[in-house]
């Protein structure tokens, strides 16, 4: 089967990555499962899962039904959107914070204010991400269109993969252009995309030595400290080794992100804006067997570091005793 084309390479940003295509599928192909069985990526094609978005949420109509209450909107002065959490940042209420200068702006805008900017935006003004969570504030059309999601087939997938409860629905629109940059998220999560083009550029766990995450006490947490438009190959030489594979979702697609699983999301240039929903599922409970599986030592890590920070109080002393336990003991 050849699928028609809606977009040019010339609107994907360039980078120095070899990237192999995510597989798509149809819905009720039985590969569907397998690959989410082995927690593994996949665009799940001709489905019913956010057919009501696909079909209503354009721009014009989110302006219109969108409930009249200030949204979550990022701006950033740049075309990169890196997520921070605030509760690692220094502050009176917490001292053993990090100094850390955040590189968005977060504000709250009606949705009438958010769109006029989208249209009068012009280079020089910052660019502009809504991200909020689908809840009661988004007017009663939205939920109208929600509760008829293909929750059948969501639900069974869940319950097939044991994953856990449903957590949220994030709503995003994104002006053209703008990047997500590379982060992992600790749930499972269906990425829903409703209008415009995305792509998705994700790389498994076992590359998290290639991808170089933040430490865990670091506003930063979970994202990528290599910069993708301008890697420092002398910081990060594994950067290299980071085995990627991509995929652009159109509208009606939805892609598996697993839980653990590396994501770079941009939104195509020249494409106007675009709108995607996701559904963030808890991971469900892990049993200890043997071999451990790439994700687990991941979560082993992470708990490591911030068994560490509770005891030493001090983020600045983590790296340090690390260093001093590993080097030339454990290095060979
Ligand atoms: C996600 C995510 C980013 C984006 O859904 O987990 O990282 O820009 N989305 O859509
Ligand atoms: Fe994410």
């Amino acid at each position: 089967m050849c699928e028609e084309k809606h977009w040019e390479s010339d609107q994907l940003r360039r980078y120095d990555l070899d990237l192999k295509q995510i597989p798509r599928l149809r819905y009720n192909d039985p590969k569907v499962d397998e690959l989410i069985g082995q927690n593994k990526p996949v665009v799940i094609t001709d489905s019913n899962i956010i057919k009501t978005a696909q079909e209503n949420w354009t721009p014009e109509y989110l302006e219109h039904n969108l409930g009249n209450v200030g949204h979550n909107v990022f701006l950033s002065k740049t075309h990169k959107f890196k997520y921070f959490d605030r509760t690692k940042m220094l502050s009176r209420s917490n001292p053993q914070g990090i100094d850390f200068v955040p590189p968005t702006k977060e504000t709250k805008l009606k949705i009438g204010e958010f769109m006029k900017k989208l249209k009068e935006w012009k280079p020089g003004n910052d660019r502009l991400y809504l991200q909020q969570p689908l809840n009661d504030t988004v007017g009663p059309s939205l939920v109208r269109d929600f509760v008829r999601f293909d929750w059948e087939y969501v639900g069974q997938k869940q319950n097939k993969h044991n994953w856990g409860p449903l957590t949220s629905n994030l709503l995003l629109i994104s002006q053209e252009g703008n990047v997500t940059p590379c982060h992992y998220d600790e749930q499972q999560n269906f990425f829903g995309q409703v209008y415009g083009y995305k792509r998705c550029i994700l790389f498994p766990p076992s590359d998290f030595e290639c991808l170089y995450p933040h430490p865990v006490h670091h506003p930063h947490d979970r994202q990528s400290m290599v910069d993708f438009d301008c890697p420092d190959y002398t910081r990060f030489p594994k950067f290299k080794n980071a085995k990627g594979f991509e995929t652009v979702l159109k509208p009606g697609d939805v892609l598996y992100i697993p839980i653990y699983w590396w994501h770079h999301v941009e939104s195509l240039m020249k494409g106007g804006p675009t709108i995607s929903v996701n559904f963030w599922y808890k991971g469900g409970p892990t049993s200890l067997e043997y071999p451990l599986k790439d994700h687990q030592k991941i979560a082993i890590t992470r708990n490591v570091e911030k068994m560490l920070l509770e005891v030493l109080q001090d983020p600045r002393e983590v790296g340090p005793l690390l260093r001093s336990m590993v080097m030339g003991r454990y290095t060979e």
